[in-house]
């Protein structure tokens, strides 16, 4: 089982179950849920592009430093931090991040217990023509019973699978989802952009208007691009401690940040198409928004209602297992580090950092209609749900990766960085271009989206 203190390191069978299970960690609600709806909220064309130049500048670079201090210390995130500044306030990364991602799960497993409510609505071919997905949406996530029911067996899916360990818990699942998901989407993709009206959609997601680029879009842009990369919180370091000396370490990050972001940009093209075809104005979506849009393209799959019943199920069936393999990831670095620092067994520690997660979520479960001041905070005006989302699950992570930039960079040190990516065969073909960026660029840029993000809070 992964690091438990007696006998080796579990790692993974090979580089392509690495990549596999990095991927599905990437891949999840942050992709088919959060970027749309983050991108409706920020211009769509404007965001999707500043979105793209923050995957590649930040995103790519901080998850190939992520993966080589994993690697390198074979630990957890507090653990990593301790190995290479030993009696050092750089544990407090790691700290923050065993916490962001307790937080993270904790809405996190709301939201995916929604897709395995819909995998039952879509069965019972609830959304044939004309269904009206708002209130379907409504009888789902606002009914206390039901939201807390799917949250709680999603949690208890989760917890069984990480402790089930490593290699037979999460590569098992992935292998199976990648390749299914990813064409299901691209179906989907087809239907939505031959419907009527789909042309606006298009146009509002693909043309930036530059106008609307300004700071907050940056913000928004980098945030969504960490979360939906699992960067910013340790993730990566602790996938990349199972990954063995023999895989390189340069391909397989930049094959999972260039899979995860094309699976973001098909969702995007799946659902803004789905949009302005159902006339909903893009902006006013709260968490739901993907769930009601979405529904509302199944009636409109051939054969009516046949159509629509077998690709629903099937993609909310894909979204349930795309989500459970990213909140594995998040429960994950808390138990690596209960298991390697507190010398706890993993399925204890599994099971203390599931329940905490699952008690946390409950307000986030009553936030969609429930329960009224959740659902919308005084003096801050959205949910819960989407408040957390904001804090830590886009903000902690830019701070989170800042951290992690700066210490690859200038503590632990570009050259000692790339010797590890090096360790393989001896080579690293962008070594330059990541050390500029993650000396420079990264930090800069994160450093600038920060201030004006305090600047606009004052
Ligand atoms: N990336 C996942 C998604 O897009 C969510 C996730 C899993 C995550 N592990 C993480 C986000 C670690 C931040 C950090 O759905």
């Amino acid at each position: 089982m992964a690091g438990n203190s007696s006998g080796p390191r579990d790692t993974w069978g090979s580089k392509a179950a690495f990549i596999l299970a990095a991927a599905g960690s990437a891949v999840g609600l942050g992709n088919i849920w959060g970027f749309p709806t983050v991108a409706a909220q920020n211009g769509g064309g404007a965001f999707l592009l500043v979105y793209l130049l923050c995957v590649v500048l930040i995103g790519a670079p901080v998850m190939l430093a992520e993966l080589a201090i994993g690697r390198h210390t074979q630990r957890n995130p507090v653990g990593a931090f301790r190995a290479l500044a030993p009696g050092s306030a750089w544990v407090a990364v790691g700290a923050l991040g065993v916490v962001a991602g307790v937080v993270i799960l904790s809405f996190y497993s709301v939201i995916a217990g929604w897709t395995i409510a819909y995998i039952f609505k879509t069965i019972t071919g609830a959304f044939g023509p004309g269904a009206d997905t708002a209130a379907i949406f409504a009888g789902v996530a606002a009914n206390p019973t039901s939201a807390i029911s799917y949250h709680l067996l999603f949690m208890a899916i989760t917890i069984l699978v990480v402790v089930g360990g490593v290699r037979h818990g999460i590569e098992r699942w992935t292998k199976v989802l990648m390749p299914g998901l990813a064409a299901l989407l691209l179906l989907l993709v087809f239907r939505a952009v031959t419907l009527s009206g789909a042309g606006e959609g298009l146009a509002f997601y693909l043309r930036p208007d530059f106008s609307q680029i300004n700071g907050s879009v940056f913000l928004a842009a980098a945030g969504q691009a960490f979360f939906s990369l699992s960067l910013g919180m340790g993730a990566m370091i602790t996938y990349g401690s199972y990954i063995s000396k023999k895989d390189d370490l340069a391909s397989s990050a930049l094959y999972v940040t260039a899979f995860d972001t094309a699976i973001a940009v098909f969702a995007g093209l799946l659902i803004f198409p789905t949009l302005f075809h159902a006339g909903l104005e893009p902006g006013a979506g709260g968490p739901g928004m993907v769930f009601v849009v979405l529904t509302s393209l199944l009636g409109t799959i051939p054969p009516a209602p046949w159509g629509g019943t077998i690709f629903g199920t099937m993609f909310f069936a894909l979204l349930f297992i795309a989500a459970l393999t990213s909140s594995i990831s998040l429960l994950e670095v808390g138990t690596a580090y209960m298991v390697d620092e507190k010398g706890m067994s993993r399925k204890r520690a599994a099971w203390i950092l599931g329940i905490t997660a699952f008690v946390l979520g409950i307000p986030s479960a009553l936030a969609n209609g429930a329960v009224s001041w959740l659902s919308s905070l005084p003096g801050i005006g959205t949910d819960f749900l989407s408040f957390l989302f904001a804090v830590f699950g886009q903000y902690a992570l830019v701070i989170g990766a800042l951290f992690i930039s700066i210490f690859t960079a200038w503590i632990w040190g570009t050259r000692k960085a790339a010797e590890e990516v090096r360790s393989t065969d001896g080579k690293f073909p962008l070594e330059t271009v990541w050390v500029f960026l993650i000396r420079f660029l990264c930090p800069i840029a994160i450093i600038l989206i920060l201030i004006n993000l305090v600047q606009s809070l004052m």
